[in-house]
């Protein structure tokens, strides 16, 4: 796989965080979950802990635990400096200051990174680029997440989007996104032409979630078959 690792920047979110943003329920959290470009995340080690299932995915998972840990102590203080600059775009009431925010994302980072290698072994993280097809077989999971990578990522395209998502429904019974907003802080060009496109085969809602980091950022995308 072509991926450099000087290319990544690694940033993780947490379960709580998670719950918001994808608006999870008691129920949600006991579905079969695969969640794409999950990267550094405690995600997938905090639902482990409490006996929860989930599979991440991330192309950043062909490294090892000590490249990735090096990485993030490389480029921690690069995205909390832009951070800083940026300051006014962001909504600072659950997260409180720029130094809040780099507490919480390193713990989230360094709790990843105890859980790295046992979690490979497990196979709960797995090391793919989509749109490439993984192995899992047709609606294997109930619930595909996807935290600040499509859309987000927008200059990835349409046919990007479509063909990644067109993956993730082969595999999930309902696919959530969050958040329907690009690193600019605006609705994807795309999204309105992706959405007619997505609505041919599954049924598509824009619903509001209780989580907004990026001012308008608080919408996730539901996709459902
Ligand atoms: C901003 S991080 C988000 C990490 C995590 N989901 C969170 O919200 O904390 C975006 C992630 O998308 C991953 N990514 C980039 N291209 C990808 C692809 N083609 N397929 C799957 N993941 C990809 C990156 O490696 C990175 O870890």
């Amino acid at each position: 796989m072509a991926f450099e690792l000087s290319s990544v920047v690694p940033w993780g979110r947490t379960l709580e965080e998670y719950k918001q943003m994808f608006m999870l329920s008691k129920e949600d959290l006991d579905k079969r979950i695969i969640s794409f470009g999950d990267g550094p995340a405690s995600f997938n080690a905090e639902m482990n802990e409490s006996g929860k299932q989930v599979i991440s995915i991330d192309p950043v998972y062909e490294f090892t635990g000590d490249q990735l840990k090096k990485r993030i102590d490389e480029t921690c203080f690069q995205v909390i400096k832009q951070t800083r600059e940026n300051k006014a775009n962001f909504v600072w009431d659950t997260i409180r200051s720029v130094e809040d925010l780099q507490e919480i994302r390193m713990k989230a980072m360094r709790h990843f990174l105890i859980d790295f290698e046992k979690g490979v072994y497990e196979k709960r993280y797995v090391a793919h680029s989509l749109p490439d097809k993984l192995s899992f077989v047709y609606n294997e999971f109930e619930l595909g997440l996807s935290s600040h990578f499509l859309l987000l990522y927008s200059t990835l395209g349409l046919d990007f989007h479509m063909a990644a998502i067109s993956e993730m429904m082969r595999l999930c019974k309902e696919v959530r996104i969050f958040p329907i907003l690009t690193l600019n802080a605006k609705i994807p060009d795309f999204f309105n032409e992706l959405l007619e496109m997505l609505n041919q085969n599954y049924k598509t809602e824009v619903q509001k979630v209780p989580y907004e980091f990026q001012k308008g950022g608080n919408e996730m995308l539901v996709i459902k078959k």
